[in-house]
Formats: C-alpha cells, sequence, structure tokens
C-alpha cells in the first residue's frame, strides 16, 4: 500500500505549525459519508488491519496512514535519536512504559519497538485527542534546550519524547499508543495485528 504522507522534514532543520486535527472532530465529519464507503472503506474503519510499506521512509522521517479511523505514525529513527532516547528518562511520567494499555507487550522495552529503528503510534494526543506536531530537532527555540526530539501537542502543551513518552509536566497523563502491528516482510508492516514474530 502506498504511503499516504510524508513528512519530510529533518531533525535539526524542522521549523514550521502543521494543521490541528482533533480526533473526535474528524470521526464527526466522518460519519455522514458512511453509506458512500465501499466495503473495503467500511472494514477499514472497522478494524481491518492496513500494510504499510516502510520501504522510503527517510532517516528521521514520519510517514501517515490510517487505522481504525485513526492516524498512524511511523518514524524510522536514526541513530543519534536512539542514543538520545535514554537521556529523558528522568523527565518523564512513565519512562518504562509501565502502562499496559498503551502499548503490546513485546514492545514495553526502551524503544516501545519490535524494530530500534522503526516507532509506530497512533497520532492521538492521551490528553484530549488533539493529533500532535513531529519536532524531530534538538533544542528549537520554542521548545527549549534539552529538546531532544518527539511531539508537542498545540492544544495544550503536552510533550512527548521520539519513544512517544509523555514528560512531566504535560497536561497528557500515558504515553502515546503503540499499535498492535509485526513486520510481514523487511519493507511491510501490518499494522492492527500482532502476527507472531517477535521482531
Ligand atoms: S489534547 Fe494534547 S495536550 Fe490537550
Amino acid at each position: 500500500m502506498a504511503n499516504s504522507g510524508v513528512d519530510t522534514r529533518r531533525r535539526r532543520f524542522l521549523i514550521g505549525a502543521t494543521s490541528v486535527v482533533g480526533a473526535a472532530g474528524a470521526g464527526a465529519i466522518a460519519v455522514p459519508f458512511l453509506n458512500s464507503w465501499s466495503p473495503s472503506a467500511r472494514a477499514l474503519a472497522a478494524g481491518a488491519p492496513v500494510e504499510i510499506n516502510i520501504s522510503k521512509v527517510g532517516d528521521g522521517q514520519l510517514i501517515r496512514e490510517i487505522w481504525r479511523g485513526k492516524p498512524v505514525w511511523i518514524v524510522k529513527r536514526t541513530e543519534e535519536m536512539l542514543k538520545d532516547l535514554p537521556s529523558n528518562d528522568s523527565k518523564l511520567k512513565d519512562p518504562n512504559s509501565e502502562v499496559v494499555s498503551q502499548q503490546p507487550e513485546y514492545t514495553k522495552n526502551s524503544n516501545r519497538s519490535r524494530k530500534p529503528e522503526y516507532l509506530i503510534l497512533v497520532g492521538i494526543c492521551t490528553h484530549l485527542g488533539c493529533s500532535p506536531t513531529y519536532r524531530p530537532e534538538l533544542s528549537p527555540a520554542d521548545l527549549g534546550v534539552g529538546w531532544k526530539g518527539g511531539w508537542y501537542c498545540p492544544c495544550h502543551g503536552s510533550r512527548f519524547d521520539l519513544a512517544g513518552r509523555v514528560l512531566k509536566g504535560s497536561p497528557a497523563g500515558t504515553n502515546l499508543v503503540v499499535p498492535p502491528h509485526y513486520y510481514k516482510t523487511d519493507e511491510v508492516v501490518l499494522v492492527g495485528e500482532d502476527g507472531e514474530a517477535t521482531a
């Protein structure tokens, strides 16, 4: 399946805002059109898994897809990004992913992923459902010195690191959700099923 959106902004060079789409608002807009959807569109909205081709995701890039009517993000983290993650631990509400509802057991690890470089998240803020903005750059003026990249929610200011873990001081109480997923091949990930593989 083709990637529906590629965020080409790079880690150290990103500036700018993206539009905010509240999940509840998007759902409300979609409802009147349900009757005209094809059977496959209905199946996807109801929860069918979605295949995503990750072969063209560049280092530091984020792509977007839709699963169960929700935005799903896939980020290909660089070695530098991964190396920076542990330095955030003392600033996080749940550094070790102890809240079991927020990820499958197989991603309860330091990277919150099956493959270290690929992070897969449901792109909905765990506070009140806005869509946080990808901010991969280091120490931008508005987020301050010490920012190691992650997501910023423009609605009420929640911050998440590059493993989707929420920073202390954020109104959001829990980490961003990692959906069930597994890699069918090196280039294709299936979001919506756990699969049997361990990676
Ligand atoms: S909805 Fe994200 S901080 Fe409130």
